[in-house]
């Protein structure tokens, strides 16, 4: 019998040997989102003097360096991968989608930047239900009815025009070469291409770039050309947002809607607008952590369970030990019971100040109990105390389809981003001869109050879907601080997971020490309320530490890795480490091909 996860020994014999090491096998070689061997910086700390860049694609990543190299500041280096991973990660980069981004000004000033897509205005609360209130399956999430009004053409250009140093033209220029041009395919980028090879088959527009000429799928070493794209790209870095919504792109798009009977509009283009929001702030033992408001639910989970689990002393109790797990797991119960009731800002009140509040996370804490399960069953969102009431337990399944990037620059101007198209490849359709891969974010909606969505979650009334209203999320791009000083940017997608996934990496640098590499590579847990279960990556509990929580009530559920989470420190490799003015990055090596790029 395994006494000791090998990860966890490995942490505790040295906190340097496993930044050098391979990473583990865990699952196989055809899943997209497992370790793999050609992965480009396996085991890799990466450091650079005047900037870092971190995605899931190392030529996005490039381009983000390269941006940097030529004097460019964080902003257009974010810009420039944003563009470039909707060529070369064309399963969740994108500009048919939308997403958040935390930045932080040089001036320590923090913004938060929703370009997350907005419901037509044909869309109606029941539209994904049947004449007898049953929610449709599939209809929500593939064709042209799934699809919302993308918002990332406008919020990079957004953030270009008010912080960027750099022109349209030279901040795109490294995503439209990738496209015209092409780029060749490693392993990780066909196994992502292969997740949705029948998409490129019933798609008539994609076929054409995404199959081989004999109609197979691409493989690794092909090159992927996409001068649809490239056209499309090249358009909106001579004319800016305006070629995408109130232009040619927008009038392809609406027409390839029509023809597949969907819902989209001139008008769901010309109104679309980005929102600038105040991101949500809480404190970690000294440190601050800006991250994503509403119509995110992932901050607000993220900062309470942040609030509860610091009135325990986590790091005493061990890292992945049955006291600290157990914490862990009731701070995140609570806080997904609560963010059942959140909605789109402009359309419902959202109680965050309460539900962040310190003091409520006191009065929670005087609830849990340090021995033994709670039950999601008794929780009432927005209350402390346990009251009875039920809840109809869901299906779950992990998807990973959206990603994120980081990018710190020497004037510690950061820029955390995390954008979607929701499923790979999204709704799976194309929008005409755009060359543009459209979402499918309608399903984040509450299809019908009560009914989960694609991540288990259960939506209630505050996310009924109606017009021109942005659908609830979880991503949650952060930024920790202190002293006035940029310290981590740290992100990463997994649906209802990413909340969890952003808890790992600041606990296992704040709490335990690790540095940045060993915290994005630390093997995960999660519970959400609903289900009620807690899941476990592989190697992420000693046998005893699972027979303890067993025996405390806790059910366990083994699960295959999940989140591609990229994360950068400044200043030092780890926060117990000599400081050394270098910034360092990691890339998860869940997801083959990712890479951290220094300058
Ligand atoms: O906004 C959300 O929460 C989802 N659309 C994110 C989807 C996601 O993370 C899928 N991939 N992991």
């Amino acid at each position: 019998m395994r006494a000791f996860p090998l990860f966890l020994a490995t942490l505790l014999i040295s906190s340097t040997t496993l930044a050098n090491a391979a990473p583990q096998a865990l699952s196989s070689a055809h899943d997209p989102l497992a370790f793999g061997p050609d992965h480009v910086n396996a085991g890799v700390l990466a450091s650079g003097r005047h900037g870092m860049v971190v995605s899931a694609q190392h030529l996005a990543s490039d381009a983000g360096a390269q941006v940097l190299a030529q004097g460019g500041n964080a902003v257009d280096a974010a810009v420039a991968v944003g563009y470039a991973l909707a060529v070369v990660y064309p399963a969740a980069g994108n500009i048919g989608g939308g997403g958040f981004m935390t930045l932080r000004l040089k001036t320590g000033q923090t913004v938060f930047i929703d370009f997350r897509e907005h419901a037509p205005g044909a869309a109606t609360a029941t539209m994904y239900q049947d004449a007898s209130g049953k929610v449709i399956p599939g209809l929500s999430t593939e064709g042209w009815k799934a699809v919302a009004i993308p918002g990332t053409v406008a919020g990079l250009d957004s953030i270009l025009q008010k912080w960027g140093k750099l022109s349209r033209a030279k901040a795109m220029a490294p995503a439209i070469a990738l496209a015209r041009d092409g780029f060749i395919l490693n392993q990780g980028d066909a196994d992502l291409l292969h997740t949705s090879t029948r998409y490129f088959q019933k798609d008539p527009y994609a076929r054409a770039f995404y199959l081989r000429p004999d109609g197979t799928p691409l493989q690794a070493g092909d090159r992927l050309v996409q001068k649809d794209l490239a056209n499309s790209l090249e358009l909106i870095a001579k004319k800016g947002p305006k070629a995408f919504y109130d232009g040619p792109i927008a009038k392809e798009i609406v027409r390839a809607s029509t023809e597949g009977g969907g819902l989209l509009q001139p008008a769901d283009f010309t109104s679309y607008h980005i929102r600038h929001l105040e991101p949500i702030r809480c404190t970690y033992r000294g440190y601050t952590i800006d991250t994503a408001p509403p119509p995110s639910g992932g901050g607000v989970a993220l900062c309470e369970i942040l609030n509860i689990l610091s009135g325990y002393d986590m790091h005493a109790l061990g890292l992945h030990t049955a006291p600290s797990v157990q914490r862990e797991v009731e701070a995140m119960r609570h806080a997904y019971s609560d963010r059942r009731d959140l909605g789109d800002p402009d359309f419902v009140h959202n109680p965050v100040e309460h539900l962040i509040d310190p003091a409520y996370a006191y009065q929670i804490r005087q609830g849990i109990p340090t021995d033994r399960a709670l039950s999601s069953s008794t929780l009432r969102a927005g209350e402390p105390l346990p009251a009875p009431v039920a809840q109809a337990a869901p299906d779950t399944q992990e998807k990973h389809e959206t990603t994120q990037f980081s990018v710190l620059d020497h004037d510690g101007m950061a820029v955390s981003a995390t954008y979607t198209l929701n499923g790979w490849f999204g709704a799976g359709v194309m929008g005409g001869h755009t060359g543009i891969w459209m979402n499918d974010e309608m399903d984040d909606f509450s299809s019908k109050p009560g009914a989960p969505n694609m991540f288990g979650i259960v939506g209630s009334e505050a996310n009924a879907i109606a017009p021109g209203k942005t659908p609830l999320s979880s991503m949650s791009p952060s930024i920790v601080s202190r002293d006035g000083k940029t310290v981590m940017v740290i992100g990463s997608p997994g649906g209802s997971r990413i909340p969890t996934i952003t808890l790992s990496v600041i606990l296992g640098v704040i709490d335990y020490g690790l540095d940045i590499r060993q915290a994005v590579d630390l093997p995960r847990i999660h519970e959400q309320w609903e289900p009620s279960a807690v899941e476990l990556e592989p190697d992420a509990l000693s046998d005893e530490t699972m027979q303890t929580l067993k025996a405390e009530g806790y059910a366990l559920s083994p699960h295959r890795p999940w989140g591609v989470a990229e994360g950068i420190l400044a200043g030092r490799p780890s926060l117990s480490a000599a400081k050394t003015g270098l910034i360092y990055g990691a890339a998860d090596p869940r997801h083959a091909g990712g890479e951290a790029v220094g300058e």
